[in-house]
């Protein structure tokens, strides 16, 4: 036996001298010291051994084993070290290369416009609130005084869910969210995206954006949006912007508005960016409908309120003077870096 471990030994001193990768070592590990490995095999045969030599034989076993181990480790952390090397010399980083640029973003001049106007109406102490943008029919027309058989639900029209879940066509949705929830006085804007079942062109989009805002408290008065809706558009497009409120119809709003605001490219005289009018249209307006009040269950003897509707994309297409609203929503980015 003493023999036989002997010559184990040094055929696995031989194995371990010749390999040159890790894995075969690995291999020559498992042949001799592995569970089913020769070493093993022959400390079965340990039971043949007479008992007074056992002891004697045990140790030859454990100065064997010990002996392959460690060759084996030596072996090893050699191997390790070559390849190591190897690698260093194979992933070698040019540190003199120029680096590559990174691609950094911009905003969306939807993005600026809309910072632009929040900051404004922040400044004002408006709260900036959020509503779904997947919406009850209710809210969306119904609580805003439009029912049914309305004909503005023909010039909404947008996409159904089902009959009664519809994608909102308005951000005024949000005013009745915030007008049920009771907390008054109210003052905010809640901007987000609407849908319309509108063809794609210059300055038509299916999905575009819309600021809402909407002022409750006792005593509000026309005043009051003529001179807060005044106030933004000065701060929005300069100290020397006239607005113009023009009669209009909304069925949520009596009186209802336009606002208009003195162009800021001709001061007024007339060019190509206002069409040669001297006013741009910018917003929709007006007080609070007192039908709209009532289905909401706010108390019209003590308050009142004005509303208003700011479609984004025109701010947007106005101040950076952009003339198609589709560049808008191409993601090109040759475009968007120049804002
Ligand atoms: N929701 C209107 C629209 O989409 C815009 C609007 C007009 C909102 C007047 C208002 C308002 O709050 O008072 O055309």
């Amino acid at each position: 036996m003493k023999a036989k471990l002997q010559e184990i030994k040094e055929r696995a001193l031989a194995q371990i001298n010749s390999v040159d990768t890790l894995e075969q070592l690995n291999d020559i590990r498992v042949a001799f010291l592995g569970k089913k490995g020769e070493l093993t095999e022959v400390l079965k045969g340990m039971k043949d051994v007479a008992p007074e030599d056992r002891p004697m034989v045990g140790q030859i076993v454990n100065e064997t084993r010990q002996a392959i181990e460690e060759v084996l480790e030596n072996a090893k952390s050699e191997l390790s070290a070559k390849a190591r090397e190897a690698q260093m010399t194979a992933e070698v980083i040019d540190v003199t290369l120029p680096a590559k640029k990174a691609n950094v973003g911009h905003s969306h001049p939807n993005t600026l416009a809309l910072e632009e106007v929040k900051k404004i109406f922040i400044g004002m102490g408006y709260e900036v609130v959020e509503g779904p943008e997947v919406e009850y029919d209710y809210y969306n027309f119904e609580a805003l005084n439009i029912p049914a058989n309305h004909p503005a639900k023909d010039e909404q029209d947008t996409f159904y869910i089902n009959d009664k879940i519809v994608l909102r066509t308005q951000t005024s949705s949000v005013q009745v969210h915030e007008m049920e929830r009771g907390k008054l006085p109210l003052r905010m804007i809640s901007p987000g995206r609407v849908y319309r079942s509108d063809e794609v062109d210059a300055t038509h989009s299916p999905c575009f954006h819309q600021v809402e805002g909407l002022v409750i408290d006792e005593g509000i008065t026309f005043a009051d949006l003529k001179g807060t809706l005044a106030e933004f558009a000065k701060e929005l497009f300069g100290p020397e912007t006239k607005v113009k409120f023009r009669p209009h119809h909304f069925p949520f709003t009596e009186p209802s508005a336009e606002m208009d605001v003195s162009c800021f490219k001709c001061g007024g005289k007339g060019c190509r960016m206002c069409k040669g009018e001297g006013w741009i249209e910018i917003l929709g307006c007006g007080m609070v409908h007192p039908h709209v009040f009532e289905m909401s269950g706010i108390d019209q003897d003590k308050y009142t309120g004005f509303a208003f509707g700011i479609g984004l994309e025109r701010i947007a297409l106005l101040k950076y003077e952009i003339d198609d609203m589709r560049l808008l929503y191409e993601n090109d980015t040759r475009f968007l870096k120049q804002f």
